[in-house]
């Protein structure tokens, strides 16, 4: 891994074992990309990589003899008015009304490691010698304006991490009405756009479709990252598959509104550009003032999707998560949601408690409900102490009940918003994000709190602090529950409105941080109506989150497949829920239901005190196999091996880092009569170890390269035995003597 800089060709060149990245500075002092793709060798110069093309009509933007149009030009992070008539990557306003920019090469810094961003989520290093990090400074003449430009590769990841940061040192102010994090231009159009596609209840379905020339984007103006389009694209060759082809990924570490585009233009380039969406967005900058956009993690592969899904896992593992619970093994929990939802008192709680204990639950979890005169969905919000009512002995000694049982006690909080009927909404009615004179739309009868606002964070911050510190809290489930709507400060001024929605996602930020500071020992799992704002910026304040709302496990496949793509298996929440499913009706098996939520951040939704005594034997023996083969699931390099989206069936499977063991998994949607021969081939595997391969009561002795190149014939039988539609088979693979 190095970052070296050519002083003749003016070049810089990013490298590890896996990719290469290299910058120019061209004859105009912009910057230029010359390659980004797999590793090549290391030269002086890359010049005959710089193209340029006469054309009669180019605007350029240097006198004759030049060639230098930018239209054509691969540019590293292109600004407006200038010749180049693509999407730019920014957009500064200046004091005259002009929206033309220039900012040319001033100087450089490479160094080791990589430096944080204030109140921003991001990547780190824990050693300097992990990665090596690059600052490019520019400076625009006119506006008198500096950017720095950010460049972080690791030894160990087929990644660079890009941000921008813009710095008014010149008197006049401006105004940035965008400001992407990361522009890239490819070389050529030969590819597809995948992204994670969805809504309330089916978030992260993997969706591919062919770029042409011209824009495609994916975004969210929601305010959060969305269960519509999750902050993630990959352009990919249309052959790529999950093991063979090239992937350009690209991650925002981000939680709030996010645009991402591609644009094919005329001459078979592809731009590709990504960061807070320009909507609700105008950063005024006056002398002295900086802006810093969050941080975009690109991922190469050319080994196909598993490879760029484990670079993006690690990492967001080890890299992006912090704290205490990062490298641990996650508790089991027990939720008490799609048990009893809001209507419940002590004593059904602990009822329900009591039986998760005897199961082998680690963690009880009181979902809604327990605070203020929470009922229903109508009030309470914002009243963060408890309902006496329900809980006539506090949090305190529920939570102390609980703990006595053995187990870990957590709660469930939404301290984004606010419902009307609330004493707090009655105490502060305008701290509500809403317009003047404009009707306050609500969502699930609730509002969102003016998090742009320090004493709103303040307020809510000292008023969980007691309820936790009163009480033995080990958990947090930190939800979200509405999109933002009407954004306005009623305390920000005309110039300062296009900064409530990124204040709004820095104020929940500050919340977590200073929670996280003061209670490390908290195992925190976002949340916002299920998977709306699974993100790898929450990643780094929690290093779990709850997958979706849709708990049917045919669904649940799905969801999980396309979460991987980007998301480390320990952060995705996961549950075995009851039957008829709450959300669509449909009835599975519990073993299924099971060996699903096995990968993930595994827990159970319902009263187990409702479960047949067969039922509840499964569950008892579901939580020891979880607990013995947690640590493996949870940290080992996982594949994807059938893919859902693509017909009836899913695989995947998860291999220790030294490939003696694994834990594969195969679902079928619908049985077949009469159907044709199963074979089922894994990955990941050592091709010359010889492994012992256990499932149901079957046991067969194979080489690693016989698993995955002729595979494992299963008879269908098997399938019908198990209940026909909806079955899944696990598969327990360990290295042993030949
Ligand atoms: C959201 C969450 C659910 C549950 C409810 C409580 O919908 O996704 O898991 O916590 O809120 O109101």
């Amino acid at each position: 891994m190095a970052i070296i800089f050519h002083e003749k060709s003016r070049q810089f060149h990013l490298y590890n074992t896996d990719i290469s990245y290299i910058i120019e500075v061209m004859d105009n002092g912009q910057l230029g990309n010359l390659y980004y793709g797999k590793r090549i060798h290391e030269r002086e110069d890359y010049s005959y990589l710089h193209e340029e093309v006469y054309c009669p009509h180019e605007v350029f933007c240097q006198e004759a003899p030049s060639l230098l149009g930018l239209s054509r030009m691969k540019q590293e992070y292109p600004g407006n008015g200038v010749g180049d008539y693509r999407i730019g990557a920014f957009l500064i306003e200046q004091e005259n009304g002009s929206r033309v920019s220039d900012f040319q090469y001033v100087s450089h810094e490479i160094y080791a490691g990589k430096r944080p961003l204030q109140n921003l989520p991001a990547v780190y290093t824990e050693k300097d010698e992990e990665a090596v990090s690059l600052d490019i400074c520019l400076r625009d003449a006119v506006t008198d304006t500096e950017l720095i430009l950010t460049y972080t590769i690791f030894e160990q990841y087929p990644a660079i991490i890009r941000s921008a940061r813009f710095t008014q040192t010149g008197e006049g102010e401006i105004v940035l009405q965008s400001a992407m994090s990361a522009s890239v231009d490819l070389r050529d159009r030969d590819y597809e756009m995948l992204q994670l596609s969805g809504a309330w209840a089916r978030e992260r379905s993997i969706v591919r479709r062919k770029l042409c020339q011209g824009l495609q984007s994916v975004f969210s103006n929601r305010g959060i990252s969305s269960a519509e389009q999750n902050p993630f694209v990959a352009l990919v060759r249309p052959t790529t598959d999950e093991n063979h082809g090239e992937v350009y990924g690209f991650s925002f570490v981000y939680s709030g509104s996010f645009l991402a585009q591609a644009e094919v233009c005329a001459y078979d380039t592809t731009r590709v550009t990504m960061g807070i969406h320009p909507d609700n967005f105008a950063w005024p900058l006056s002398q002295g003032e900086s802006f810093q956009t969050p941080e975009v993690v690109m991922v190469y592969s050319d080994r196909g999707f598993n490879y760029m899904s484990q670079a993006y896992q690690e990492l967001y593992a080890k890299r992006l998560a912090r704290g205490m619970w990062r490298d641990q093994e996650r508790p089991i929990l027990l939720n008490n949601w799609e048990a009893t939802y809001m209507d419940f008192d002590e004593e059904k709680i602990l009822k329900i408690a009591a039986t998760a204990k005897e199961a082998g639950v680690e963690l009880f979890v009181l979902d809604d409900g327990w605070f203020g005169t929470r009922d229903d969905d109508w009030q309470g919000l914002g009243d963060w102490y408890v309902n006496r009512r329900k809980l006539p002995n506090g949090i305190s000694g529920l939570s102390k009940a609980v703990e006595d049982m053995g187990m870990r006690f957590g709660i469930w909080i939404e301290p984004e918003m606010v419902n009307k009927n609330s004493d707090l909404y009655r105490a502060h009615p305008d701290w509500v994000i809403s317009t003047p004179d404009r009707f306050e739309s609500p969502a699930r009868q609730q509002h969102v709190l003016d998090y742009s606002r320090p004493e709103v964070v303040d307020h809510i911050y000292k008023m969980l602090s007691e309820v936790i510190e009163d009480s033995c809290i080990s958990y947090i489930k930190w939800d979200m529950n509405r999109y933002l709507s009407e954004c306005y400060s009623r305390v920000a001024g005309a110039r300062d409105q296009g900064t409530v929605m990124h204040k709004y996602i820095l104020g929940v930020y500050r919340l977590y941080e200073r929670l996280i500071a003061k209670f490390p020992e908290i195992l925190f799992e976002s949340c916002a109506s299920g998977g709306a704002r699974f993100d790898p910026g929450m990643l780094y304040y929690a290093p779990q989150a709850w997958c979706s709302d849709d708990t049917d496990v045919c669904e649940r496949v799905k969801i999980q497949y396309g979460t991987s793509l980007v998301y480390p298996i320990r952060s995705i929440g996961a549950h075995v829920s009851a039957v008829p499913n709450h959300q669509n009706k449909r009835t599975t098996p519990l073993l299924t239901r099971g060996n699903v939520a096995f990968y993930g951040a595994f827990g159970y939704e319902l009263d187990l005190n409702k479960l047949s005594a067969e039922e509840m034997k499964m569950v008892k023996e579901q939580i020891v196999f979880y607990k013995k083969y947690r640590k493996l699931i949870q940290q080992g390099k996982f594949y994807r091996i059938l893919n859902p989206f693509e017909g009836n069936e899913a695989s995947w499977i998860s291999v220790s880092e030294d490939a003696k063991e694994a834990v594969a998994m195969y679902f079928q949607r619908l049985n077949t009569v009469n159907g044709g021969f199963l074979r089922i081939l894994l990955t990941g595997l050592s091709e010359d170890t010889f492994y012992e391969v256990q499932y149901l009561d079957r046991t067969l002795q194979l080489y690693g390269n016989e698993l995955m190149n002729a595979g494992i014939p299963v008879e269908r039988k098997l399938l019908d035995k198990l209940g026909g539609d909806f079955t899944s088979l696990l598969f327990v693979i360990k290295a042993v003597e030949a």
